[in-house]
């Protein structure tokens, strides 16, 4: 059942084309992005004021992405919050707030209480979920599912894609419910989407080049991540797929901070992560980047950089590059988690560590 992968997890990071793709089927119907199930008026959908996404772990970064895109697409306001610290705030909301609650497996109890609180506040709640029934779903107003497939790694990977996905979802489907696109646009959004499993196929190919690169760091210290925009959210997944797989120190930082702090833990020989907007996006985000791949340089760290392909710029600071295919800039999150997915992975196989149970951790949370 692993078709041939020494571990699950290994077979549903390439599983993730199809999983995409799944996600995606039957969503756009008569120039209008749908969801699967809504148990509110197209009205109410309308009258939403302001977005909260609650989650935790992965699934909270799938939501630090979905701002990005909501924000820009709908023009709403978007705050996302750990459930965890959600529940136990006093948070404004009322009918005209939207709750989306992302959660792979429907069960975490901490999702699950966030959205009890929400609701008792008159909150309109819409799950993101990939299990049919679990119960966030049954006690959400609204529902859209991941259809990733059942994942058997603690780790998330190809749930998190879908729900990374799935979010950008809900942004169009929010955008259609009140035209703050015209249906032309959001056929257009959703042609990129739909595009999205063929970029994600083409970045599975650098998984050989990660291998090599994770023995090698595999008897690093720690790893530090960098991103920015929708890249930040990127650094980290891949941060803390690190702790969870290889048991390392990991942390991702939003790139414009280093100089705020964490540049002070840059020394001789430590790995960097940079995930590199695209060149041909917004050009302030790319030379922002630039300079702090340069700064880190100069300070002796080991720079892996995330580049998209035939980006001459970074190379001459990239001590190791993997490139990814050029999308669309809001919807690289989908091809820029692939690799640093596979080089946990690959870390924890070189340390001989069980890919698909890590230590302490159970798939689904449902103790608070
Ligand atoms: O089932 P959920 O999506 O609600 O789970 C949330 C987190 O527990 C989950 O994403 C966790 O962080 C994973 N182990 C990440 O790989």
């Amino acid at each position: 059942e692993k078709g041939g992968h020494e571990y699950f997890m290994l077979k549903e990071i390439e599983e993730q084309p199809e999983a995409l793709a799944n996600t995606l089927r039957g969503h756009f119907v008569d120039g209008r992005v749908v969801l699967d199930e809504q148990r509110l008026a197209d009205q109410d959908l309308r009258d939403i004021d302001k977005v909260f996404v609650v989650a935790c772990g992965s699934a909270y970064h799938s939501g630090l992405v979905a701002k990005y895109a909501i924000e820009h697409w709908c023009r709403l306001p978007v705050e996302v919050e750990l459930a965890s610290e959600f529940r136990y705030r006093d948070p404004v909301l009322d009918r005209d707030t939207l709750v989306v609650a992302v959660s792979q497996s429907g069960e975490t109890a901490d999702t699950l209480e966030a959205i009890r609180h929400a609701r008792e506040q008159k909150a309109r709640v819409l799950a993101v979920c990939n299990t049919n029934g679990a119960q966030i779903p049954r006690e959400s107003d609204a529902v859209l599912y991941t259809h990733a497939g059942p994942e058997i790694g603690v780790a998330s990977t190809k749930a998190f894609l879908a729900q990374v996905a799935a979010n950008y979802l809900v942004g169009l489907a929010l955008a259609s419910a009140r035209g703050t696109k015209y249906p032309d646009e959001v056929a257009r959004e959703f042609a990129e989407l739909e595009a999205m499993p063929q970029a994600v196929s083409t970045v599975l190919g650098t998984a050989p080049q990660v291998r090599e690169l994770a023995r090698d760091l595999a008897t690093a210290k720690a790893v530090l991540f960098l991103g920015r925009h929708v890249g930040y959210p990127v650094a980290l997944e891949g941060a803390l797929k690190l702790k969870e797989l290889a048991y390392m120190h990991a942390e991702g930082f939003a790139a414009g901070e280093l100089k705020h702090g964490p540049i002070a833990l840059i020394e001789e020989g430590l790995p960097v992560v940079v995930v590199m907007p695209s060149p041909k996006g917004r050009a302030v985000l790319h030379s922002k980047l630039l300079s702090n791949i340069r700064e880190i340089q100069a300070r002796g760290a080991r720079t892996i950089v995330i580049a998209e392909e035939g980006d001459d710029t970074v190379r001459p600071f990239a001590d190791h590059l993997i490139e990814i295919p050029a999308v669309p800039t809001l919807l690289q999150p989908l091809v820029s988690t692939i690799p640093l997915q596979v080089l946990a992975a690959e870390i924890a196989r070189a340390k001989g560590y069980d890919v698909d149970k890590p230590r302490n951790l159970a798939k689904s949370v449902t103790v608070e």
